[in-house]
């Protein structure tokens, strides 16, 4: 008989201690702690025979196998096609998309020859087909389950023999194995591992949807992004026009790499030529507006850059942004107030990039600074030109990597001048005809645009 124990686990980022906590001292949140219940089995010698290392010359390499995918921005996020046996998360706020863009992802799959499942635990199988009408979602070849039980779920894909299953989502997934509640951490975490566990051993792909809560973590989540190959965040809020997916973590492709949909009434659409589009809004020339290039994974984006400088009414001024960091934010209204002369420490300062995009790179850093001292100014920058680099402590504009794909980016869709770190030019890219201003530091950056 095996006798029970208990633990405490934090709901939020799944630290295990023998004693309740107050904070968690891994993700710092409070009161995050339950009690659980684990089955404790007494502890026997291991009998197993000894592995058989290979030399690792001598590992075969084989062929990775994809699955194909019609849908060319899920396959850039995905590196290719799908590997076989690998397991996707895909995490994002409710009702962003991510039932929609998995519904016509093994649709697509579905048509060219393979046998998908989908299995939902969040929705009836008659609000499913309202969705796949809209979608025009026929495939023959997939299945649909409305389904919580994972015996059942397990029991079913056995039997069904899909080459991809989704599951809709993992929260409401449960498990007899575990004693915790269902939709908490212990069950989740469970529900994930014998999923996974069966699903690699059949060589069956697996997507799993997991939803995120307001502070932006998959809810019960940093265990499933250890336990998975692929992790996929819808990106921002469901209010922009645009949904971002970014890759977060991929063992068979570069990570960081954005895919790019616009939501529609027939569902997701991919955005092919994205630049165009999150510029098309962008006023002639307004006093705080930059353009700028990031690169996000592989692809070069052209992006806007907004910023509104106002008198502070309270005594602490405020810092607010969307898409690029605060903190980064901070450093560089410190900089400029520091090397470029600007005193903004009695205004608030806001600043946004256009579309909804969250720019991580600090190539947009030159950018950024110009717009709050445009606004500051009431001076518009060119609105045919763009500004990228990365601005150091000391006021430097240091280089940025990907230059030719930024400059190619820029001149085909028709701007006229890029100011770029000094330190970035090689002689190479005077085979291009756009006009290039190279500034070494932030202060000839702003005398250019007094
Ligand atoms: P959904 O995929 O259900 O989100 P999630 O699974 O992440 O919770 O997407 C729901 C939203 O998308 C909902 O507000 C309706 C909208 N939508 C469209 O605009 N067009 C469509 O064709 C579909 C299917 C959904
Ligand atoms: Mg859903």
């Amino acid at each position: 008989m095996p006798k029970e124990k208990t633990h405490f686990l934090c709901q939020s980022c799944g630290y295990i201690s023998p004693r309740w906590m107050g904070k968690c001292p891994e993700c710092s949140a409070w009161n995050s702690f339950t009690e659980e219940k684990l089955k404790v089995s007494p502890r026997r010698r291991s009998k197993a025979a000894p592995g058989s290392p290979v030399a690792v010359g001598k590992i075969e390499r084989g062929a990775e196998e994809r699955i194909r995918i019609g849908i060319g921005e899920l396959r850039r996020v995905l590196g290719g096609g799908i590997v076989y046996g690998s397991a996707i998360l895909i995490g994002g706020e409710p009702g962003i998309g991510k039932s929609t863009l998995l519904l016509q992802a093994v649709d697509d799959i579905c048509r060219s020859g393979y046998k998908s499942l989908y299995i939902s635990g969040e929705e009836s199988a008659r609000q499913i087909k309202l969705r796949a009408d809209r979608l025009n979602v026929t495939s023959e070849n997939l299945g649909i389950l409305t389904e919580t039980d994972l015996g059942t779920i397990v029991a079913t894909i056995k039997d069904y023999k899909p080459q991809v299953v989704v599951i809709d989502s993992i929260q409401t997934t449960q498990t007899p194995n575990s004693l915790s509640p269902p939709g908490s951490i212990g069950q989740i975490r469970e529900c994930a591992y014998e999923l996974i566990d069966f699903t690699k051993r059949e060589g069956i792909a697996l997507l799993l949807v997991g939803h995120v809560t307001k502070e932006g973590v998959i809810a019960g989540p940093k265990v499933l992004e250890h336990m998975v190959d692929t992790v996929l965040y819808f990106e921002g809020d469901k209010n922009h026009l645009y949904r971002i997916v970014r890759t977060v973590k991929n063992r068979f492709g570069p990570s960081g790499e954005v895919g790019i949909f616009e939501m529609t009434e027939t569902g997701l659409q991919e955005v092919r030529d994205p630049s165009r589009i999150f510029l098309s809004e962008k006023e002639k020339a307004t006093s705080g507006s930059v353009t700028t290039c990031a690169v996000e994974g592989t692809r070069p984006l052209l992006l806007e850059i907004q910023a509104l400088v106002t008198n502070t009414s309270y005594g602490i001024p405020q810092r607010v942004s969307t898409g690029i960091d605060t903190k980064r934010l901070a450093l560089l209204l410190a900089i400029l107030e520091k090397r470029g002369g600007l005193a903004v420490r009695n205004f608030d300062v806001f600043v946004n990039v256009a579309g909804g995009v969250k720019i991580i790179e600090p190539a947009s850093d030159l950018a950024v600074s110009i717009a709050v001292a445009s606004n500051l100014w009431d001076k518009p920058f060119n609105a045919k030109s763009i500004a990228f680099g990365e601005v150091g402590l000391g006021g430097e504009v240091r280089s940025v990597g990907r230059i030719e794909e930024r400059i190619k980016e820029a001149e085909k869709l028709g701007f006229e001048e890029i100011v770029l770190p000094k330190s970035n030019l090689t002689g190479r890219e005077k085979k291009f005809r756009i006009r290039l201003t190279p500034v070494s530091s932030l202060q000839e950056a702003l005398e250019r645009l007094r």
